[in-house]
């Protein structure tokens, strides 16, 4: 899949930009603040229908305006045409996305489509903070190649709401929910044991694709783990089966327990994945180049597995990404991205590109200034 056309307009501080993308790299060059990240998101918009980063739409509306659009052309690998057009309304708060003139909806349906996969800063929590940046990563790589995953994730949300709220009702009105809870248990335990099969799968799969590219930008002195922790331990095999009958056990454990803290604690949304190199926790003993390059593996990683998955070759978009890495490792990744498939990657500084890629039709560089691009396939002086 790749981008080879987008138009903004009235998004962010973009006023009305266009570009025409190479099917390589593609970097986005320019000092802080004038509008390279703002690109990156306007590109989510079109193979998401949202931002990667807020989650509230009017905020990527212009200061002043009422609407923004973005038009864009997607090619998919076996040459279909897509045109993407994503318009959508502060004062009426509607939002249109719409796949070759025909309006596109639930925009759910879009999920897994146009698969791509997004490094930012925004990401930084996945290596550094608790849990639930984890389990999100995680969540979004099998959905986009799994849609019943992603359906078996939205009914076991569906439950979790549900139970906490009967669980928390008669915390505050000191009542026993009792029976009111049989019917979401039961339900608790068919979706959550199915996703935690999944992500246990998912993790043994991934395994390899973390390895390798941490490999291709370290060398082999540093070795990459990522283990799937349930929220106990499991000895059985982890089979659905398995799974169901940790949940019901745990179920049975932790319920007086729930209904003092008026929540559901038992399911796969309190799951953990541990990060290690050389076996040792990443959260707790990595430098700062570890982390960023860890998080940078897990991206080229997720590349590699939705390639395979979903028939079709993610689009990467890379933000920010060299701050924290050595010379050395940026160098690396830079080739390493370089034959991955169409990479948007933005940056502060010239001086990464200049001596390690060639640019003519297939690489191109983009000036953005204070929400305008100019491309160039040289350097300004
Ligand atoms: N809704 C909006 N309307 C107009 N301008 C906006 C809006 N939202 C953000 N901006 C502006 O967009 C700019 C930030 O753009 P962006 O995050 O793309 O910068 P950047 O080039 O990636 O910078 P950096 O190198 O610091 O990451 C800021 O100047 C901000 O004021
Ligand atoms: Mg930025």
């Amino acid at each position: 899949m790749r981008v080879t056309s987008l138009r903004l307009r009235n998004f962010r501080n973009h006023t009305d930009s266009h570009f025409e993308f190479g099917e390589g790299t593609n970097v986005l060059l320019g000092d802080n603040g004038h509008g390279k990240t703002n690109v990156i998101e306007a590109i989510s918009y079109l193979c998401l229908t949202k931002s990667f980063y807020t989650r509230a739409d009017s905020l990527a509306v212009m200061f002043g305006q009422d609407v923004f659009e973005i038009d864009g052309v997607l090619i998919a690998d076996q040459g279909h045409v897509y045109r993407i057009r994503i318009a959508y309304q502060q004062s009426t708060g509607e939002k249109l996305f719409s796949i070759n003139q025909q309006h596109t909806e639930p925009l759910s349906c879009v999920i897994g489509k146009f698969p791509i996969v997004i490094s930012s800063p925004e990401h930084a929590p996945i290596t550094s903070e608790g849990p639930v940046e984890r389990r999100r990563f995680v969540d979004f790589v099998i959905s986009q190649s799994s849609p019943i995953y992603f359906e078996t994730l939205l009914e076991y949300r569906r439950v979790l709401k549900q139970r906490n709220k009967i669980l928390l009702d008669a915390k505050l009105s000191k009542r026993d929910p009792g029976p009111l809870l049989l019917p979401w248990d039961e339900q608790l335990v068919r979706y959550g044991s199915y996703l935690m099969m999944r992500r246990g799968k998912f993790i043994e799969e991934f395994q390899q694709f973390i390895s390798s590219a941490y490999h291709q930008l370290v060398g082999r002195e540093e070795e990459p783990t990522i283990e799937y922790l349930p929220v106990s331990r499991i000895d059985e095999t982890r089979s659905e089966e398995g799974f169901q009958t940790l949940l019901q056990t745990q179920l049975r454990a932790k319920g007086v327990e729930e209904k003092r803290t008026g929540s559901t604690l038992v399911g796969p949304h309190r799951d953990e994945f541990l990060l290690k190199i050389n076996g040792r926790e990443l959260r707790k003993f990595a430098s700062q180049g570890q982390h960023k390059t860890f998080l940078v593996a897990l991206k080229i990683g997720e590349f590699f597995y939705l390639k395979d998955r979903c028939q079709e070759t993610p689009i990467m978009l890379l933000d920010d990404i060299f701050s924290e890495l050595d010379e050395h490792r940026a160098k690396r990744l830079l080739s390493l991205v370089g034959e991955l498939s169409q990479t948007f990657i933005t940056s502060t500084n010239p001086h990464y590109f200049d001596d390690t890629m060639a640019f003519e039709d297939r690489n191109k560089i983009f000036h953005i200034q204070e929400g305008n691009s100019v491309a160039q396939n040289t350097f300004a002086a």
